[in-house]
Formats: C-alpha cells, structure tokens, sequence
C-alpha cells in the first residue's frame, strides 16, 4: 500500500468520520496526558505524525511542536484556537485550522435559552415547585424581557445571531468590540456604546469575543462595580475572559444578581467548586456547540481541513493564512 501521512486524533469520532480519515491516512490515537508526556515509543510515533486533530484540550505549543517535527497541518475541533501558539506555528509553516461558522447558532440558542432560564427565574420556580413551596406561597416575580437590556461584549458572527434572537424577545440590544461594525448598526441589530456605557446599561452582559491576550481576565472587578445589582453576566465564550474571583466576590457582594456560565476559569469544573453551591449561578458544562447536527458538522469540516493540510491542499478553514505562501513554495 502507498506511504500514507501518519496522524495523532484526539477526538472520539464517529465510524464515518474516522474512516474518511483512514482512507487516506494512518491514525494515531493519543490522550491529552500521553501526548504531553510521551513514552519512548509514542515519541518516536510523534516524530512522524503530519496532522493533528484536537480539541481545545490540548496546549499545541513549541513543545508539541519539536515533539512533531514533521507537523504540517492542526485541525482544532473548536471555533477557538486559544490551546494554540499560533505565531510559533506560523513561523514553522504549519496551518492552524479551526470550525468557523457551524456552530454559531448552536451557541446563540443556548446563550438565550441561559438569558431566559435566569431572566425568567426558571431553576427557581422548578425548586419552588418541586420543594412544595407553591402549596405555602406565591411564586415570587420576575421582571419582563421586552424593553430589558442585552449588551454584548464582541460582536461577530455568533454575537450577531444573539443579538437577532434577542431582538425577536423585545430586547434593546447593545454591543462594544474594538472595531466598531457599522453593518449591525446600519441593520437595526443592535447600538455601539462605549465599554463603561455597555457594562453600566446592561441587565444582562453577555460575552461574545475570543479569549486573547488582551481578553484574558479583562472583565473583572472594575467592570462588575460599573453594572446595576440587578443585573446577570453571561458567558459562553471562554472563561478565562472573567476574573473568576472577582465574580465570585461579586455575586457574595451583591454586586451582581447573578451569572450563567457555560464555561470557566478551569474546566472540567470540579463538583466542589464555590460556584457550584450558588444559587444565583447557573452553570452548564461548556456545552454551546453540543448539538448532534452541529457536532457533525464541526467533525467533517475539521476533518476536511486535516485531509487538505496533510495532502499538501489548503485547508478550508485557517487561522494563519500566513502560511499559504509556504505552501505554494512546496
Ligand atoms: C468551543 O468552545 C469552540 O471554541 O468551538
């Protein structure tokens, strides 16, 4: 049989998917621990490995770099790329792909349906109900969406479809990013504000950016103090975004009614952690794309990517497009 790339997969895939990749490649299954710290034997598997497909999991940096020197493409199964050293890959002429597009309404969905579960007291009134509180005394109100306040932190694609669902429930919606869209504008979707205003307004603040070195623990104490008592923090972005302790302090404080994350600081988030005994947190476990239709989607284009970066094509989906001139140089 011809020489076929070797590739490491980290990813549980359906029979489908993995034969589409054994078609052509031959797999090597690796775990996050072993990859990290290899045995003599898989190192010398690693030195021959093209492409890698992964989650966000894994910390693809110059150390898995020298471990694969022959690395040629990185299909993340994410539409983040924060586990990766993108300039160091760059500079090695390796792609960096991610999953862009297929799963922004999977995570528009859950970001409303975390607005309304905390907007609407919904985990509230199951434990009022299930409690027996309903036979003793009224269910306490809530306030109305219509006419509420939705600011965004980010506005791209997934922020656009948030403010679209939004605006169907009556919200008015407001965003801040660094470079201002006149588009969304122009469209009606939603009103530029600056990042005080936006933080100040909001009855709900939800975050919408990617995590960067600038986005890391950018919304914190400060940020918490400029918001109303009333008000919720939603994040189905990263976690890490948000001082974590600073939220904490912020929700003992009052400062804030309360927050609904679908991701944190560290995650799997351990049972024992202080948010997790809140009752004004709603937690979820970082499960924004977790749909059957969008999880296949996200497997076939990372798929395809690999396929492309390890056959010497250009992937659909880069991140460093920097590196397609390398590739036309063979
Ligand atoms: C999930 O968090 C993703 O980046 O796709």
């Amino acid at each position: 049989m011809a020489h076929r790339p070797k590739v490491l997969v980290t990813v549980p895939l359906e029979a489908e998917a993995r034969n589409r990749i054994a078609n052509c490649c031959e797999i090597v299954d690796g775990n996050i621990e072993n990859i990290t710290d290899p045995d003599t034997a898989f190192a010398a598997q690693l030195a021959e490995v093209k492409g890698l497909l992964t989650t966000i999991r894994l910390p693809v940096d110059e150390r898995l770099f020298d471990c694969c020197p022959k690395l040629q493409v990185v299909s993340n199964y994410a539409v983040g790329f924060d586990n990766v050293d993108v300039p160091e890959a760059t500079k090695r002429g390796i792609f960096i792909c991610n999953t862009p597009g297929v799963l922004d309404s999977a995570v528009a969905d859950l970001t409303l349906a975390m607005i309304l579960c905390v907007g609407r007291s919904v985990l509230e009134n199951d434990r009022y109900v299930r409690d027996g509180s309903w036979q003793k005394k009224p269910a306490p109100l809530c306030h109305d969406l219509r006419g509420s306040i939705l600011s965004l932190l980010g506005m791209g694609r997934i922020g656009r479809l948030v403010a679209k669902r939004a605006r169907a429930f009556g919200f008015e919606v407001l965003y801040n990013k660094p470079n201002r869209d006149h588009n969304v504008e122009r469209s009606g979707l939603a009103t530029y504000v600056n990042r005080d205003e936006l933080f100040r307004r909001s009855d709900y603040l939800s975050i919408h950016c990617p995590l960067s070195a600038e986005t890391t623990g950018s919304v914190g104490a400060a940020e918490f103090s400029l918001m109303k008592p009333s008000a919720y923090l939603i994040n189905t972005a990263r976690g890490k975004i948000v001082d974590q302790n600073a939220l904490l302090a912020a929700l003992d404080a009052g400062v804030l009614k309360g927050a609904a994350l679908d991701v944190m600081e560290i995650e799997p988030l351990e049972a024992t952690h202080r948010l997790c005994s809140m009752p004004n947190v709603l937690l979820q476990p970082h499960v924004g794309s977790a749909t059957v239709e969008t999880r296949r989607a996200m497997v076939d284009l990372a798929v395809r990517n690999l396929l492309a970066g390890v056959t010497g094509r250009q992937p659909e989906a880069v991140v460093n497009p920097e590196v397609i001139p390398q590739l036309a140089q063979g």
